[in-house]
């Protein structure tokens, strides 16, 4: 357990009820996403700034909704639109819908008035009020689901009224302040934000976290009667603990073992010390599952990312979004993979950049392979280097394995599509299709002006541009009929020579090679061309 308990326990312990999945019976979760985050000095919502490739709020809304299954609101304000596609988008189950409520406030008028408004959302329908509240801090994502189980634990068992989550930090400027009782026992007595601290509490080092438990029953009665006379003019939800001690009701608290858990993100530099913690965390859990980093530290990849056992990822990988790695894949040095699926045995050799693609069992593609989105590259099939693909089918054992550009293209079993092949898949307005059948034989340096189909088993010599449909089994050659001139290039030699020192010369020559004198001018500029 990553924390201690500061408040002191009693002796009958009352488990927190939780079903299968581990939600816990009665509790609403609330995340507060509204605020601008100034200090981000952005014109973007603060909460809305990625961490590991995920949004920010989305850490908050997916750990409430691992505890509190569909009784999860979030209040957003500054860019409610984009906040709410955003966490629609992320939460949206495959049956349609998003479990999470969304409620708005409108003016920004402290983290308070901000849980005020979910309170519509919890109002006693059929399955009654909610008995607890998590409130969750929607810029404090490296918080663990552990520590807040943890804390839900200990509110249940100091038959508290608020929970509060600290940390004490060496550096505590910019939070607010957890102020204890002088007594033994220690106990929390209220919190001060820094803006309204003395110097004696700003000396404080023990911080809140911004993360409560609080009963249903206290929770919207308390926030009724907050007060906003304070240095921002807001309505702190962290006077309630004031005002439950004022009660006579018990505050507890859970100071976290590490921190950095508990780190708020309200600037530029604290976004990326996250990001350097989220990052550090993803990939011991990838090494603990068995995955093998050769420098670990160069590997970068995304809290959304799976990898398979026995993978191995070599330095300066990334792995980005929704991407997923089999088992026993290996991927080499400055590869990056974003929304990719990748099977099982899969080797990408270096300096390979996929999105939105799927890469299947045996595959082995690069090094310097580009896979745009819509490519599926089917069971044992290669890409070779420089080669570009784009919504693109290549089929089982198919290779493509040099100096080539596949768009919107479909290609069988077994075909080998020689270097240089070139899909003309655009006339400059729109884009056509090619189909490829099994077992085709693209000879190199191949063009295929789309749309345009060529039949199974057909083989198209190389330097040919195909630009009609191509029957089963047939051989395409489309080129000018080679034509040889014995001794041509020996006299063409000869001819130069004697350009070169006497122009008189040309014109008496010309007439004995049978070349007009343009053409030898032409014959004397490519000459100069092949030389440079
Ligand atoms: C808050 C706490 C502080 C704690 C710190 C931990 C209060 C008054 N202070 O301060 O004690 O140490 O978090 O990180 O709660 N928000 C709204 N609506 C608002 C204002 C804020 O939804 O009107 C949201 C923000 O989007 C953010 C969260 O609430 O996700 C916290 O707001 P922020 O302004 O960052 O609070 P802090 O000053 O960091
Ligand atoms: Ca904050």
């Amino acid at each position: 357990m990553s924390h201690s308990r500061v408040a002191e326990s009693l002796t009958v312990k009352k488990p927190v009820r939780h079903d299968q999945q581990g939600k816990i019976a009665g509790l609403a979760v609330v995340v507060m996403a509204a605020g601008l985050g100034k200090r981000m000095r952005s014109k973007q919502a603060k909460i809305l700034h990625q961490v590991a490739g995920q949004k920010m709020v989305l850490y908050s809304v997916r750990l409430g909704l691992r505890v509190a299954g569909d009784r999860v609101a979030i209040v957003v304000g500054h860019q409610a639109d984009l906040v709410r596609q955003a966490i629609v988008r992320a939460t949206s189950e495959k049956s349609g819908g998003s479990p999470v409520a969304i409620v708005e406030q409108r003016e920004q008028l402290g983290t308070g008035h901000a849980v005020l408004q979910s309170r519509p959302v919890f109002a006693a329908g059929k399955r009654g009020s909610p008995s607890r509240y998590l409130i969750l801090n929607g810029d404090t994502p490296l918080l663990q689901e552990s520590t807040v189980r943890e804390l839900l634990r200990v509110h249940e068992v100091e038959r508290a009224t608020v929970t509060v989550l600290t940390a004490v930090l060496a550096d505590a400027s910019g939070y607010g302040r957890v102020v204890r009782r002088r007594s033994a026992e220690r106990g929390v007595l209220r919190i001060v934000e820094d803006r309204d601290a003395d110097a004696e509490e700003r000396a404080i080092h023990e911080v809140n976290v911004g993360t409560y438990v609080v009963d249903g029953e206290f929770l919207f009665s308390a926030l009724d009667k907050l007060n906003p006379s304070n240095a921002q003019g807001e309505y702190y939800l962290t006077e309630m603990i004031h005002l439950a001690v004022q009660q006579g009701r018990r505050v507890a608290a859970v100071v976290l073992d590490d921190p950095n858990e508990g780190l708020g993100i309200n600037t530029r530099r604290q976004l990326a010390e996250a990001e350097q913690l989220m990052r550090q965390r993803i990939r011991n859990r990838w090494l603990d599952a068995g995955v093998t980093m050769i420098d670990p530290t160069s590997v970068w990849v995304d809290a959304t990312v799976t990898i398979g056992k026995d993978s191995v990822l070599y330095p300066n990988v990334t792995l980005e979004g929704t991407t997923v790695i089999g088992e026993d894949c290996v991927l080499r040095s400055y590869t990056r993979l974003t929304n990719c699926t990748v099977g099982n045995g899969v080797e990408i050799l270096d300096h390979c950049v996929c999105a939105d693609s799927y890469i299947e069992d045996d595959a082995r593609l690069g090094p310097f392979a580009h896979l745009r989105p819509g490519v599926v590259v089917r069971k044992k099939a290669k890409v070779g280097n420089f080669v570009e693909m784009k919504k693109t089918d290549l089929g089982e054992g198919s290779k493509a394995n040099h100096l080539s550009y596949l768009g919107d293209t479909t290609i069988g079993k077994g075909v080998n599509i020689g270097a240089g092949t070139i899909t003309c898949n655009y006339d400059g307005l729109r884009k056509y299709q090619t189909v490829i059948g099994d077992g085709v034989f693209l000879g190199s340096d191949t063009q295929l002006i789309a749309p345009v189909t060529v039949g199974a088993g057909a083989i198209i010599a190389a330097g040919t541009t195909v630009t009609e449909d191509v029957p089963a089994d047939a051989l395409v050659i489309g080129r000018v009929p080679q034509v040889n001139r014995a001794g041509w290039a020996a006299r063409r030699r000869a001819l130069q020579t004697g350009v070169n020192h006497k122009t008189v010369q040309v014109k008496r020559t010309t007439k004995s090679t049978g070349l007009t004198r343009k053409s030898a001018a032409i014959v004397k500029s490519n000459q100069t061309k092949t030389q440079e």
